[in-house]
């Protein structure tokens, strides 16, 4: 199937991210079926479309036409049968579980014929393992959507053993079509690019704490006003080439050795687990959380985004 053959899309999971995929699609026209086994997480989605289109235009980054085409390119199902009836392509964004994600690429099997693309957003999971069992493993991708997406442009678009060139170029090209910025992840390894950088971050945080180094909250400001501050305009090679690579090389002689290792996740974070110290889930993990803060902060975050969308003139 070619890109502009594509005008139907159904996403399964109206959760966090589902929700957020349909609004892309919704927001550029396409006709969105969209389906959750929880009729009222599936109720309650166009009204978190409509909240975030409200700071989109409140921002002025649509105008209200874009809301109400969205709002009215998207269609409620109740079934996957429904779901999945008349679709080109149809995304998963189901709960982060092997068996479930299967068992909804076994459904999406049985009520599409065999040119119908089949993608998931899993965050990790290989894609293999997710199209194990089907008949025809050439039409699945992956499609890594980043949280939220309908205001983070990468997807990554991850190629099995089994995913056909043609699967593969068709989903890249209607990822660009809708705005997003694709990025080509040729081997099926588990975390992808995005989250294989992120978690080696993630360990050397946890670490730095663990150590005594430095509190969570300094480690966080180092980040966003440090190197972080550049990440959004230049990634880590252009940084190196403009750096030099013999200042490089004689950095990591020294450096690499002192740096977190570990092939277990840190014993900060077990403890924290065993404390019940799970973050916004519990009120309290590095930092102390109510509702006040929790909306502060993911409203932060996306004025954030959006700012930097009406940079990079995308959305
Ligand atoms: P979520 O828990 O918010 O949403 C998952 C939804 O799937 C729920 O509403 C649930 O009712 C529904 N569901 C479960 N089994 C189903 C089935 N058999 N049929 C239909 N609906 C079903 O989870 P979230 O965060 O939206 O994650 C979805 C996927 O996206 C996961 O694979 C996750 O790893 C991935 N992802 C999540 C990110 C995040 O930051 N939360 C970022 C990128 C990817």
């Amino acid at each position: 199937m070619k890109v502009e053959e594509i005008k139907n899309v159904g996403i399964v999971g109206a959760g966090l991210m589902g929700h957020g995929i349909a609004q892309v699609f919704g927001i550029k026209g396409y006709r969105v079926n969209l389906y959750d086994k929880d009729p009222g997480i599936l109720e309650r989605a166009p009204e978190k479309i409509r909240a975030n289109l409200q700071l989109f235009l409140e921002l002025k980054v649509i105008e209200k036409s874009d809301l109400e085409l969205c709002l009215s390119s998207i269609n409620l199902c109740h079934a996957m049968s429904d779901l999945c009836k008349g679709r080109d392509i149809i995304i998963e964004a189901v709960s982060e579980n092997l068996k479930v994600k299967q068992l909804v690429f076994a459904e999406m099997e049985r009520y599409t014929s065999k040119q119908v693309l089949l993608c998931t957003n899993t965050s990790g999971i290989r894609i293999e393992k997710i199209s194990e069992g089907l008949q025809n493993k050439d039409r699945v991708v992956g499609t890594h959507f980043w949280n939220p997406p309908h205001s983070v442009p990468c997807v990554e678009v991850v190629k099995s053993e089994h995913t056909s060139d043609e699967a593969f170029k068709t989903i890249l090209d209607l990822m660009k079509k809708v705005g997003k910025e694709p990025v080509r992840v040729l081997k099926d390894v588990p975390g992808f690019l995005g989250n294989r950088l992120q978690l080696a971050l993630f360990r050397e945080a946890l670490s730095l704490v663990e150590h005594g180094i430095a509190g969570a909250e300094d480690i966080d400001r180092v980040v966003k006003y440090g190197f972080g501050s550049r990440l959004p305009f230049i990634g880590p090679f252009e940084t190196m080439d403009l750096a030099g690579h013999d200042l490089g090389y004689e950095v990591q002689k020294y450096l690499f050795p002192e740096l977190c290792s570990d092939l277990k996740p840190l014993n900060v974070l077990k403890r924290m687990v065993d404390d019940g110290l799970l973050g916004v889930k519990t009120g309290k993990g590095f930092y102390e959380w109510n509702d006040k803060t929790i909306n502060d902060t993911i409203h932060r975050r996306d004025l954030g985004l959006l700012e930097l969308a009406k940079i990079r003139n995308k959305i």
